[in-house]
């Protein structure tokens, strides 16, 4: 038995985590696959009733969990970033995990910007989830000398800055603090080159801009070097400026991209856009040997919640990713050919790509299409 957290969430969250929840159902059952679920009733109804985000004891229990189903934070009731950074990137970073995962793939029957001309799209997007630009070290100085202390804490390391600036003939200045370390660097590469592998993809690409930003993304080379060596996997670097380019152009050319996290939260975007757009995409917030968590990439989408209108094939397909990160690859593949399935006939399209099916008729299809096959 696997032990599954749910975490529905704000907005459109609890409608599309409905749809993913009986199609994890209808493929346990068919397949004889034993989860328990559990429901943690985290977001803005419960912060507003209780004035708590997420508790210690709650985060005891996820810790017990194999895996975690998240749907989406977010609610116009409550300031910008107080459910988001407290649930998500607390859960992100309290279970530390380092790898974003981001498959972008353009099902048949789904409208993209490039679909006219038959695009084989299907790229895993690897994203580092902890480093770069994302360490929250920065500071803003005026005219003259100052001095501040940055401290960067980890759970595997831990690093002081002590930043002396002498700012002259300007008023003021903001800086921020970009670090790469070896470890961290290694880590997400491993599981990259890893990934590539068991998928028999011969070629990873590793994203970075080692011309201008030197000192970090050359660490990143250098590491990308010996990792794919010792996976025996081919690797080419591109700049991202490169990528972005070649993902709009040609972005059949990727089979995997290995990013660091600045870049990859961008490109990871115009993923999503290629592959129909945000209703479409799924994620895995990954540790290997962690807790791991799964969610659309979409937000709460207020604007549409309790409408019926909301896509679940996002939500859908990350249920899936988790099923293959839990070691049930045919389950996994089975989810996603029945999805296929039901959006290549063209009849199901909600109204994002400007269909009138229903968010839990395209739920019940799917879930129709798994008992027949
Ligand atoms: P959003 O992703 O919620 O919505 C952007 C636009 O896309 C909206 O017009 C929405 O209706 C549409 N949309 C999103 N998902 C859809 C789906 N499954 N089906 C059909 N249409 C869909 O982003 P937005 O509006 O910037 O943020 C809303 C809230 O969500 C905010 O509180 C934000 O902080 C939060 N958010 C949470 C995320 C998460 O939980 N991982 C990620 C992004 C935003
Ligand atoms: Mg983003």
């Amino acid at each position: 038995m696997q032990r599954i957290g749910v975490i529905p969430g704000d907005g459109i969250g609890p409608e599309v985590i409905n749809e993913a929840r009986k199609v994890l159902d209808a493929v346990s059952e068919k397949r004889g696959l034993n989860f328990e679920f559990e429901e943690f009733p985290l977001g803005a109804g419960h912060y507003l009733k209780t004035g708590e985000v997420l508790s210690d004891e709650t985060l005891q229990r996820l810790a017990k969990k194999d895996a975690i189903l998240l749907g989406a934070m977010g609610d116009p009731r409550v300031k910008p970033g107080i459910l988001e950074n407290g649930v998500l990137l607390r859960l992100r970073f309290h279970f530390d995990q380092y790898i974003n995962l981001r498959p972008i793939k353009l099902l048949d029957g789904v409208p993209s910007p490039l679909a006219e001309s038959n695009r084989r799209i299907d790229i895993q997007f690897v994203r580092e989830n902890t480093e770069d630009f994302y360490v929250g070290l920065g500071g803003r100085v005026k005219k003259g000398l100052s001095k501040t202390e940055l401290v960067l804490k980890r759970r595997t390391y831990e690093a002081k800055f002590d930043v002396g600036i002498d700012l002259e003939d300007e008023p003021e200045m903001a800086f921020q603090i970009g670090v790469i370390t070896r470890q961290g660097t290694k880590r997400v590469l491993d599981y990259a080159f890893q990934l590539a592998k068991s998928k028999k993809i011969g070629l990873v690409t590793c994203v970075d801009k080692a011309n201008v930003l030197t000192e970090m993304y050359g660490l990143w080379r250098e590491v990308a070097d010996e990792v794919s060596k010792k996976h025996g996997v081919e690797r080419e670097f591109q700049y991202v400026d490169a990528v972005a380019l070649h993902m709009v152009r040609t972005p059949e050319r990727f089979k995997l991209i290995v990013s660091p996290n600045l870049f990859g939260d961008i490109l990871t975007d115009l993923g999503a856009a290629i592959q129909g757009g945000l209703g479409f995409a799924p994620s895995g917030n990954i540790n290997p040997s962690g807790v791991s968590m799964f969610e659309p990439v979409h937000g709460s989408a207020p604007d549409i919640a309790g409408k019926g209108l909301a896509n679940p094939v996002g939500a859908i397909l990350s249920s899936a990713l988790m099923l293959e990160t839990l070691g049930h690859k045919d389950a996994s593949a089975e989810i996603e050919r029945a999805v296929q399935d039901v959006l290549k006939s063209g009849k199901n399209k909600t109204a994002d790509i400007g269909g009138k099916t229903s968010t839990s008729e395209i739920g019940d299809a799917v879930v129709e299409h798994l008992s027949k096959g």
